[in-house]
């Protein structure tokens, strides 16, 4: 095992969590601080700071936050009561005009902490808020005197185009250094994508096919058949490309693709080895490279432009420029109302040399599942048993949650527990995002494609095809 980044946990944390009474702190954000404190990953003395616009006081958001606890999937923990004590609200407007009161409740709960354990305890700033709010809320902490050693986190997207990514993080650095700053992309956090490197560098058996003389096709592939029709406002903005593949399956591709870092218990040289792949993904060439989808029926959704060209699915064909992918396209899908829910990272292998290299119907695969839990399998070929000396192809697997001593924790909890760390490798950079946001902006030109019609529960339009060959997507068909 990969000895784990040397723990640096502060005696004390105080949490201030931004947009607490929305859907992405209900859904995501507190069930996951309950899940670092229930893993035991949070110091004894820890405290949150809910801030929204609402007017409540304590006891109200605390009712708040025990409701979207208990909805989650693990529920409250048995320590609950004094977990929920540890909650305090501050309701009003945040920015560089208005400090909401803000700065009176910090200081009050930073000396009881202090006093509770002599040290100056850890502040993380978490932005569960709209983009928009990034800018003004960011230059907030910085008028009231509250960023000065805070680690602060940004939800995606952190920027809609380059030009928007590049106002964004110069407005947030007349505030924070780039090591204050934790932009989440949670898609980092999933077991199923962290265990690539171990993967990878622990097994010879992978690190030495990992190259363009071993794979054909890299494929990620991440269909949904969720619907859009509850954020169809965010959707009309923003579209499958933006929402999902300059964030998730490009980060997701950088992992796949990286150089070995020289030491993976350096979070500074495991964040250059992803720039550095980054960097070489060569711009998109959206005419030969992109399919663009919008399933049958978006347009009716209450919300949507009658006329909309927003794309609800998106194929590409990526290309990394560095010598060992050298002509292995990345293959990238993702859309809405697909026909099945599924994340996964395929290896296409090229067929071996030999007697039976040129006969085999099925390639080898090495596949990563990075839904859930996670799982790790192999596509092969084998002699089918019986008499005849004919070929099967079957999958071995492995699942992670099955492996001794383990147990995952969900991507926010994971990226959570790196934040209080301070370990930033599995966190976007201002290298890493101009890049990928460079690589994607020809999508965002006048040769975008207009997106091709698909019917709700299949596998996005027939031109998607054309990207696999001579392959084939390996999910769906
Ligand atoms: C979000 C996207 O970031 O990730 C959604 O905005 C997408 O459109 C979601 O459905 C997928 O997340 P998960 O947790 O299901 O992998």
């Amino acid at each position: 095992m990969v000895p784990p980044v040397p723990q640096q946990l502060p005696d004390a944390v105080l949490i201030v969590l931004f947009g607490a009474t929305g859907d992405l702190a209900g859904r995501m954000v507190l069930p996951a601080l309950v899940e670092v404190h229930r893993r035991g990953l949070m110091p004894d003395a820890w405290r949150l700071i809910g801030v929204a616009a609402d007017e409540l006081d304590d006891d109200a958001f605390r009712d708040r936050f025990e409701a979207a606890v208990d909805r989650s999937e693990k529920g409250l923990c048995d320590d609950w009561s004094q977990v929920r004590d540890r909650a305090r609200y501050c309701g009003g407007k945040f920015g560089p005009d208005d400090d909401a009161g803000l700065p009176r409740i910090l200081q009050e709960i930073r000396e009881e902490l202090r006093s509770e354990t002599g040290t100056e305890p850890l502040v993380l700033h978490f932005l569960a808020v709209p983009p928009a709010a990034f800018a003004p809320i960011t230059g907030g902490l910085g008028a009231h005197g509250l960023a000065e050693g805070a680690r602060v986190v940004f939800e995606k997207p952190y920027g809609t185009s380059l030009e928007s990514f590049e106002e964004l993080d110069a407005a947030v650095k007349q505030v924070l250094d780039e090591e204050q700053i934790f932009r989440i992309d949670h898609f980092l956090g999933k077991e199923g994508v962290q265990t690539i490197y171990v993967l990878r560098f622990a097994n010879q058996l992978f690190s030495s096919e990992w190259n363009r003389a071993s794979v054909a096709q890299v494929q990620i592939d991440v269909p949904e058949d969720l619907d859009v029709a509850n954020r169809i406002a965010f959707y009309e903005a923003t579209g499958a490309a933006l929402d999902m593949l300059v964030t998730h399956l490009f980060q997701v591709a950088s992992q796949v693709a990286m150089e070995p870092p020289a030491d993976l218990r350096d979070p500074g040289s495991v964040i250059a080895a992803r720039e550095a792949a980054l960097r070489a993904f060569r711009p998109l060439d959206p005419t030969e490279d992109v399919v663009l989808g919008q399933f049958g029926g978006y347009r009716d959704i209450d919300g949507a432009a009658p006329d909309s060209t927003q794309d609800t699915f998106v194929a590409a064909r990526l290309w990394v420029d560095t010598e060992r992918w050298r002509g292995v396209p990345f293959l990238l899908r993702t859309g809405k109302r697909m026909a099945a829910k599924e994340q996964r990272i395929t290896l296409v292998l090229s067929p071996p040399f030999g007697p039976l290299g040129g006969e085999l119907k099925e390639p080898n695969t090495i596949e990563i599942d990075f839904a859930g839990d996670g799982e790790v399998a192999l596509g092969i070929t084998v002699k089918t048993p019986g008499p005849d000396l004919t070929y099967s192809s079957g999958r071995a697997r492995l699942d992670l949650d099955s492996v001794p001593g383990g147990e995952g924790l969900s991507p926010y909890a994971s990226l959570i527990n790196d934040a209080l760390l301070g370990d930033r490798s599995l966190f976007t950079t201002e290298k890493g995002l101009r890049a990928a946001f460079t690589a994607f902006a020809p999508l965002q030109g006048p040769e975008r494609p207009a997106p091709l019609p698909y019917a709700p529960g299949s596998w996005g339009p027939e031109e998607a095809h054309r990207l696999a060959k001579p392959h084939r997507w390996m999910l769906g068909e």
